[in-house]
């Protein structure tokens, strides 16, 4: 698996022919069948083209709506697509006030702190709502953010993380959530693309047994965004531990202001929600693409909370007595989408889980399983692939049950599967691979899991109302079930993909709809297919398996990160001459970044400059860009054309055939390259 993905990032997938064993499949359990959510085995066809794009308002109507929309989908300005046009809604109202008649008193949000001998905290419904206005009240008043604001929110694991999203939520303001593991530096780049004069953050968090001062990189980021005309006026700061200020950094007098102060002004207010169309923007999450510029993918307000509650009901199977666990970060998409919006706006419980999994062992999210009841997990393989190999015997060790189960961010191999299926799961869950992006707001392919068996490796078909196909490099289709791989495009609109690029329309276009675009004056859908940057292929039972991008993204550890934005970052070393960045199998991590370097005339090789350019990466970018190795290789193989062949690098790195290296301006240099593995 890892290996298609190298390759899948350095040659056209469809030029590779795939041949794999097909994998056994698995029937879901009777038990989970008997009380699940979605069971009509005619649901892919009552979502199908004839009924597309009405079958949609099953996923609009479980939300509340203030108006009813008069058009489902409107196609009139391709590709910005419409949904539920004239409605109105509020994203956070959908969340939390209309469960308070039934659920007031149950646990809405769990939160786990990593240090064992911290208590868990349990918020209700009720607190929630309390602690939402009365944010809410503080945002409006004192920072004076209004409808269409964009907030930057820097904020690690916390219940005050969903607290402030959804306070933003209530009064219009678009919130821009930036992982807390990234820099300072990225910070600073979000808040200047989205243009936010507020930022919110924590003053420190525990990771991996550390208590870690986050405040310092609020510092760095208002730096950062003013040197590029962006002036951050208000640093709101949440505390770890409420009235105390657990980092060393030093407020900002007029700046800086600790929430857990100013709020006490707020106590007891209650806001309105705003009434939002339902094409208001709820939030921007930013995410790597080919070029080095994050992109802010723009979500919307109806379409994106219709299509992560449907998605949420049927997919993961949430419903409100459940106990969910997404253990991702809500930084990422999937929090947003199946943490917070998705799974609250169902009721349910959903934990959030400050630390490491495998802190201080590989017993800890079983043991946080146990003591809350999780029926639901979800969470990516890079986190089973950790569990399995720290601690294979563990999950047997501790009395949870889980009906369910979910793996998304990379493909995942059949015998992590299986043991995730086995040991995790208990040979009782249900598994769902989710594959989707950031851009899509929800999965596209995915078993419905009362439906379905299940197949290790493979996402499965389309979720009810998409539908995928392979295209080949010039547009055909690929025969249905070929086994061959090709790029993975959608062939309709649905609610949860994004609106566009935040302040990048050309950019939306160009990346997901140029390349397969059939009549750009068309007003037909079909005529605008989404472009999702991923290789696949199909099987004869119609399920998809997933082979990677095929742009220059790597994904590590589920998380996207530019090539560009490493090899930029690297280039800010001042001995480097030329940076190439590939992705290299990892057992653990699936990929990990090698970087390959050439230095400057002058420089000699040395382990100073290896150290320079990791804590460059770290420290423009963050722990997750981390290489796995930096090469200081003689020269680049190149081209005659002068382009760096990465395939060849990520080969040598990988310790595999390069292959045919003739055809380059400078072969002897790969036999150089390869005596430095
Ligand atoms: C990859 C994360 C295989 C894929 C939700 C996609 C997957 C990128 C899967 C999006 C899966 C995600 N199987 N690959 N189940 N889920 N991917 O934007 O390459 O952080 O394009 O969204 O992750 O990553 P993103």
């Amino acid at each position: 698996m890892a290996e298609d993905k190298t390759a899948g990032t350095e040659v056209s997938e469809a030029q590779i022919a795939v041949h794999w064993k097909e994998e056994e499949t698995y029937p879901p359990n009777p038990q989970f069948i008997a009380q699940a959510n979605m069971t009509d085995p005619h649901i892919r066809e009552k979502f199908g083209e004839e009924n597309f794009p009405n079958c949609f308002k099953e996923y609009a109507d479980m939300l509340d709506w203030y108006e009813y929309w008069t058009k489902t989908l409107d196609t009139s300005n391709p590709p910005y697509w419409k949904w539920f046009v004239g409605g109105k809604l509020n994203a956070c109202y959908n969340c939390v006030d209309r469960h308070l008649p039934k659920y007031k008193n149950k646990t809405a949000l769990h939160f786990v702190p990593e240090p064992e001998n911290e208590r868990i905290e349990h918020i209700t419904f009720q607190e929630l709502y309390v602690r939402v206005n009365e944010f809410a009240a503080l945002l409006k008043d004192f920072c004076g953010l209004k409808r269409g604001d964009r907030v930057t929110l820097h904020m690690p694991m916390t219940v005050e993380l969903p607290i402030t999203m959804l306070a933003c939520a209530r009064i219009g303001v678009i919130h821009s959530q930036v992982f807390s593991g990234f820099s300072g530096k990225a910070a600073a780049d979000r808040i200047v693309d989205s243009g936010s004069r507020v930022l919110i953050t924590g003053d420190a968090y525990y990771r991996g047994g550390k208590l870690l001062d986050h405040k310092e990189k609020a510092d760095i980021a208002v730096a950062e965004a003013a040197k590029e005309g962006q002036k951050v006026d208000k640093v709101l700061i949440w505390q770890r531990y409420p009235g105390k200020y657990s980092a060393q950094t030093p407020l900002v007098e007029g700046r800086d202001f600790i929430v857990n102060d100013v709020i006490k002004n707020y106590y007891h207010q209650e806001v309105e929600p705003e009434k939002m169309n339902s094409e208001d923007v709820l939030f921007l999450m930013y995410t790597s693409g080919t070029t080095g510029k994050p992109k802010g993918a723009q979500h919307s307000t109806g379409g994106y909370m219709a299509y992560v509650t449907g998605t949420s009901k049927w997919i993961q199977d949430i419903h409100p007595e459940d106990v969910y666990w997404c253990m991702a970060d809500i930084g990422w998409i999937t929090g947003h989408s199946y943490i917070v919006y998705g799974p609250l706006a169902l009721a349910a419980s959903s934990v959030i889980f400050e630390g490491v999994p495998t802190h201080p062992d590989a017993g800890r999210p079983w043991r946080v399983a146990e003591e809350l009841d999780v029926n639901i997990f979800h969470t990516s393989p890079t986190a089973i692939r950790a569990l399995r190999r720290i601690g294979p015997e563990e999950p047997h060790k501790y009395k949870y049950h889980f009906k369910h189960m979910t793996t998304v961010g990379e493909p995942i191999e059949p015998e992590v599967w299986r043991w995730y299926y086995n040991e995790v799961g208990k040979k009782e869950a249900v598994i769902v691979d989710t594959w989707w992006q950031t851009e899509t707001g929800g999965f596209l392919c995915s078993t419905v899991p009362a439906i379905d068996n299940m197949k290790p490796g493979s996402a499965g078909p389309g979720v009810p109302g998409i539908y995928p196909e392979i295209l080949d490099d010039n547009g055909e289709p690929l025969p249905r079930g070929s086994n061959k791989a090709g790029n993975i495009v959608i062939k309709n609109p649905w609610p949860g993909l994004m609106q566009t690029i935040w302040r990048d329309d050309e950019r939306f276009v160009k990346q997901y709809f140029e390349r397969y675009c059939a009549n750009k004056n068309s007003t037909d859908w079909h005529d605008w297919p989404y472009f999702a940057g991923d290789g696949a292929v199909e099987a004869p039972d119609g399920y998809f398996r997933i082979l990677g991008r095929i742009d220059d993204v790597i994904n590590v550890a589920g998380h996207r990160l530019g090539t560009k934005e490493l090899e930029s970052a690297s280039l800010m070393v001042q001995e480097v001459g030329e940076a190439a960045v590939v992705p290299v199998p990892d057992p653990i991590k699936g990929v990990l970044p090698h970087v390959f370097i050439s230095l400057k005339p002058g420089f000699e090789p040395s382990k100073e400059i290896e150290q320079k350019v990791t804590d460059m990466l770290t420290r423009e970018i963050g722990p997750i860009a981390k290489p796995g190795r930096v090469w200081i290789v003689p020269d680049m193989p190149k081209t005659r054309s002068g382009k760096i062949m990465r395939r060849v690098l990520a080969a040598v790195a990988a310790g595999k055939d390069t292959g045919d290296v003739t055809t380059l301006a400078n072969p002897e240099v790969v036999e150089k390259i390869k005596a430095l593995a």
